[in-house]
């Protein structure tokens, strides 16, 4: 097989990452509980429900079931809102060519997102024939750094993790990505993604030989 390529979304793609922030702020402020934006790094690449057990446990507050429901809804609604609004402008810089170099050179290519609103995304911004398979937030049980989202991802793509290479942004998706043993390619801050095989702050950084450099590297 030839190396397949497996992105995350929020983050990686389109710029969502700042919407789950907004609405996460929002959320923790009505509840009184300090949320910041170093907070929220550990929320990148997180599921809904870790994401709010984890502002809760930071608040020391325990909410009935109910509640805690109806603060995801809240939550989602919000963060909806905020997509809803997206268009093609909304995807990152250097992306639309990375995945157009990537499609016509005949690379295989997943979205492997925490995501339920994946598709949404996608479909907002125009991305969606892009990805050969799309495993998202509906299709996985455990969370990043879980790798279960890229092993699903490259098993459905018909091969094995040594031929993976991860685009993310967050500090649990490359933990994930090394974890199995995939290439991990952070995009971002360097200094939160000291993990990742390779850094680049975006894709506008990433051309036919950086791609071919992410190809040969052997883990
Ligand atoms: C990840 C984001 O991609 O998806 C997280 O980085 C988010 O911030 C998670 O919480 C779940 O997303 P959603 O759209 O299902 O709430
Ligand atoms: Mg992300």
């Amino acid at each position: 097989m030839t190396k397949a390529f497996i992105f995350d979304l929020d983050g990686v793609i389109v710029d969502t990452a700042k919407f789950h922030y907004l609405a996460w702020k929002n959320l923790a402020d009505s509840l009184d509980i300090p949320f910041s934006e170093e907070k929220n790094e550990q929320l990148k690449g997180v599921s809904r429900v870790k994401s709010l057990e984890k502002i809760l446990e930071w608040g020391h507050k325990i909410l009935p079931e109910a509640e805690f429901e109806a603060l995801m809804s809240k939550k989602n609604e919000e963060y909806l809102s905020y997509v809803n609004q997206m268009t093609k402008k909304d995807i990152l810089p250097g992306v639309m060519e990375t995945l157009d170099y990537l499609r016509s050179n005949g690379y295989a290519i997943a979205l492997g997102s925490a995501s339920k609103n994946a598709r949404l995304i996608l479909s907002k911004v125009g991305l969606e024939a892009y990805f050969e398979e799309i495993i998202d937030g509906n299709e996985v049980t455990k969370a990043k750094p879980n790798p279960e989202v890229f092993l699903k991802g490259i098993d459905a793509l018909g091969g094995t993790p040594e031929y993976a290479i991860v685009f993310e942004d967050s500090l649990a998706g490359i933990e994930a990505a090394n974890i199995a043993r995939m290439t991990s390619v952070g995009i971002g801050d360097k200094s939160v993604l000291k993990e990742a095989d390779f850094n680049f702050q975006n894709f506008t950084e990433i051309d036919k030989s950086v791609i071919e450099t992410l190809i040969k590297f052997k883990k």
